[in-house]
């Protein structure tokens, strides 16, 4: 089959991409710098030819709360007109655990916005909704700054490997559209606030994580459980320990 992979040289698709690849598949990777640009629409009818699936795993270059939601609606509503014209049979679009839950947060209701507009779309669909990312954590801790002290609350979370990520995207993207939401996650819960201070302290970030009640993730206030996905949730097999190992050998420093 033809994938396209839209965001194919970002943190997730660039795992994507060759997984596919491995599998017989011919995945192409589309981002700005491959001449595709889903805002604007370049270069999105030539690469869609003939591609029976489209991945989205694109994120949006600035999280203020205007500018993501523009990202996300407007290349949302481009990829889908282009894919109706193209004959795609299956638009995958990889989002958050928990986003229904967290719209006092711009960049989830932009989130939001995009879940909606595949919804509602006449294209068969998958929305993978994914736990955050090993490789986040310190940019957990980077958005999340209060004066010099970084405020986490003391919350449940299920963070996973990218890697992990990308294979339970690449299994969905080759199966039948679920028109509907599968989750995936890491195999093991942690307190937000102890991970990321775990995770600084390992690369000798000397900031400080205090656990706030008051503490919100991106804007939005979570509650014990928001970050966890549901028991149906495929389970990436990777865990924090491994990644880290992994990660320092392959000299990944963020
Ligand atoms: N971070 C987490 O913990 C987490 C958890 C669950 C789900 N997610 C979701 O995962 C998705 C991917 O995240 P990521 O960290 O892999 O993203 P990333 O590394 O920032 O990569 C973003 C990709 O999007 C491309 N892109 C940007 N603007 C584009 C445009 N106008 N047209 C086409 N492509 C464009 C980028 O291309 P260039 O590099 O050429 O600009 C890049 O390939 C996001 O939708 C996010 O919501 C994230």
């Amino acid at each position: 089959m033809k994938i396209v992979v839209i965001g194919g040289t970002g943190l997730i698709g660039s795992k994507l991409v060759p997984k596919l690849r491995a599998n017989g598949h011919d995945a192409v990777a589309a981002a700005p710098n491959t001449g595709v640009n889903t805002l604007t629409g370049e270069g999105l009818a030539e690469a869609l030819k003939g591609a029976s699936v489209v991945v989205d795993v694109s994120n949006s270059p600035d999280w203020e709360d205007a500018a993501v939601l523009r990202f996300f609606e407007t290349s949302t509503r481009n990829l889908l007109t282009y894919e109706a014209a193209a004959g795609v049979g299956h638009h995958v679009a990889l989002s958050v655990v928990g986003t229904d839950q967290l719209s006092e947060s711009g960049y989830f209701r932009a989130k939001i916005a995009q879940e909606k507009l595949i919804k509602e779309s006449s294209i068969p669909h998958s929305i993978v909704r994914a736990t955050q990312f090993f490789e986040f954590l310190k940019g957990l801790a980077d958005i999340s700054m209060v004066g010099d002290k970084v405020h986490l609350p003391h919350v449940l979370f299920q963070p996973m490997a990218a890697d992990d990520v990308a294979s339970g995207v690449a299994r969905v993207a080759v199966s039948p559209p679920v028109n509907g939401i599968v989750e995936i996650g890491g195999p093991e819960a942690y307190r937000v606030d102890e991970l990321v201070q775990r995770r600084l302290d390992m690369l000798k970030d000397p900031r400080e994580v205090i656990a706030d009640p008051n503490a919100r993730y991106a804007g939005a206030k979570l509650g014990e459980r928001t970050l966890v996905p549901g028991n149906n949730a495929r389970l990436g097999e990777t865990r924090f320990e491994t990644w880290v190992t992994q990660s320092a050998k392959a000299g990944i420093a963020a």
